[in-house]
């Protein structure tokens, strides 16, 4: 057992990681970031995550997606390209080798999409931001568990962390489990909750305190997986990216339950106050 450390992740972590826009740059200063999601039924989910690495900074954002989510992606998120990956849900990811890719919202089980996800996974060896379906996927076998490439960012729930890696009695159980299972597969978890836990591979945790109650709402999560897709491909490091992501999410939904209260605050309205977050 090796000693590890718990920080609050407050406004002087944030600023010691935060790095202003340069002058003198341009769209590939700040990487590639693909969103790859969505199905027949799921776009919204699509669009949510492509929206938010547009309105987080990537220099270049894509969705991979199924032909059915064509008109509505390049019609809400005109910033971004299609690259098509199915007709009515992903059957191949064809993704860019020097991109940074968030695998999940909206993407649905179909046993096409798991088969050619698991292929993918195979073959991929970079980081990638994983939620939702991408993780239920890995967790029908335990298996699947090792071919997560090394310093991903996975962000599952209190369910599919449970899904993932076995029932715990309480999210204290829940936590060391995390930093055992962040450890033995060297990734970064970001155990999602009302104070979120980002969990790294040595076992250091640091616990966000922004957020409310407004994001519990479908499609919440769905933007924190653009944000930290952005965020990795603008060349944070995978744990600056945990920290400063989840803390910019939970300051974004507090501006926004200021404007509309935490009943009617949508998803798209905490996007909408990410400049404000940046300022
Ligand atoms: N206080 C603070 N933060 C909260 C609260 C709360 N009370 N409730 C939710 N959140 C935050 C979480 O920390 C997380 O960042 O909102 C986000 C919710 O993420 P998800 O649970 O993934 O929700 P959702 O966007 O609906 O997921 C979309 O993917 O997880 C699957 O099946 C799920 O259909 C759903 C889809
Ligand atoms: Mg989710």
């Amino acid at each position: 057992e090796t000693e590890t450390n718990n920080f609050v992740i407050n406004d002087k972590v944030i600023k010691n990681i935060f790095k202003p826009r340069q002058d003198f740059s341009h769209k590939g200063t700040y990487g590639k970031a693909i969103l790859a999601g969505g199905s027949y039924g799921k776009i919204g989910a699509a669009v949510l995550s492509t929206k938010s690495a547009l309105k987080t900074g990537a220099g270049l954002t894509f969705t991979l997606a199924p032909k059915c989510g064509y008109e509505i992606l390049q019609t809400s998120c005109p910033e971004a390209m299609f690259i098509e990956g199915g007709t009515d849900y992903i059957e191949n990811f064809n993704v860019d080798g020097d991109a940074v890719c968030g695998v999940g919202p909206g993407l649905g089980t179909n046993a096409q999409t798991v088969k050619s996800f698991l292929q993918f996974l195979k073959k991929y060896s970079k980081p990638l931001v994983l939620d939702a379906d991408a993780l239920n996927i890995i967790s029908h076998d335990q298996k699947n568990l090792k071919l997560i490439p090394k310093k991903s960012i996975i962000t599952p729930h209190p369910k599919e962390f449970e899904r993932l890696f076995g029932e715990t009695g309480d999210s204290f159980e829940r936590l060391e489990l995390a930093r055992k299972k962040a450890y033995e597969l060297e990734i970064y978890i970001v155990l999602k909750d009302h104070h979120t836990q980002v969990i790294t591979p040595k076992g250091n945790v640091f616990y966000n305190i922004t957020g409310n109650s407004g994001l519990a709402k479908g499609g919440s999560g769905d933007i924190l997986t653009g944000i930290l897709t952005s965020f990795l491909a603008q060349n944070y490091t995978e744990e600056e990216t945990a920290v400063l992501g989840v803390w910019f999410h939970g300051k974004a939904a507090e501006f926004a339950s200021e404007k509309y209260s935490k009943e009617s605050m949508l998803p798209t309205d905490v996007i909408n106050e990410f400049g404000k977050v940046f300022e």
